[in-house]
């Protein structure tokens, strides 16, 4: 069976909290179960991580490679800005890795429109709300045929 991991970055967390008027009313607990919901018997084992701190996010990132995961589907949250660190680490493992943001960052304040992560990725997906998972997944998954 083909595995994915899902890692969402700092604050991610927070949804249903922060800033709702971007990021909706949903927590964070039903965009995981709205996504394990859409792959139930769809013959893929997806494992769904969050943190607040870059380096667990690397080490989540590096175990992907050792448990020879088959796709990457991340949100990094602020870190999609500025962390050369994790670009590095999604380059490093060489999966095929799909960048997804809920709002739309293009459309924000001018810091958000530039992804550093994005560049190490296939995909990158935004303004979707958790729309955007599910089509990051479907990707990553059509790519498996290709
Ligand atoms: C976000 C966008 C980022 O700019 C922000 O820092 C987040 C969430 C999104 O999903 O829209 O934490 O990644």
């Amino acid at each position: 069976m083909k595995k994915i991991f899902i890692i969402n970055g700092p604050n991610l967390n927070f949804l249903g909290i922060r800033e709702t008027g971007i990021y909706g009313n949903d927590n964070y607990d039903s965009l995981c179960s709205y996504i394990q919901e859409k792959f139930r018997d769809k013959n893929i084992k997806i494992e769904i991580f969050q943190s607040n701190y870059e380096g667990r996010i690397i080490d989540i990132i590096q175990n992907a490679y050792y448990e020879k995961i088959d796709g990457i589907v991340i949100n990094p949250g602020a870190y999609t800005h500025y962390s050369y660190a994790i670009h590095d680490a999604i380059k490093s493992v060489s999966i095929p890795t799909v960048e997804v943001h809920l709002s739309d960052i293009h459309k924000r304040e001018d810091f958000r429109k530039i992804s550093v992560t994005a560049p190490a990725c296939v995909l990158q997906i935004y303004g979707k709300g958790k729309e955007g998972y599910v089509e990051a997944v479907e990707y990553i998954i059509k790519s498996f045929e290709k």
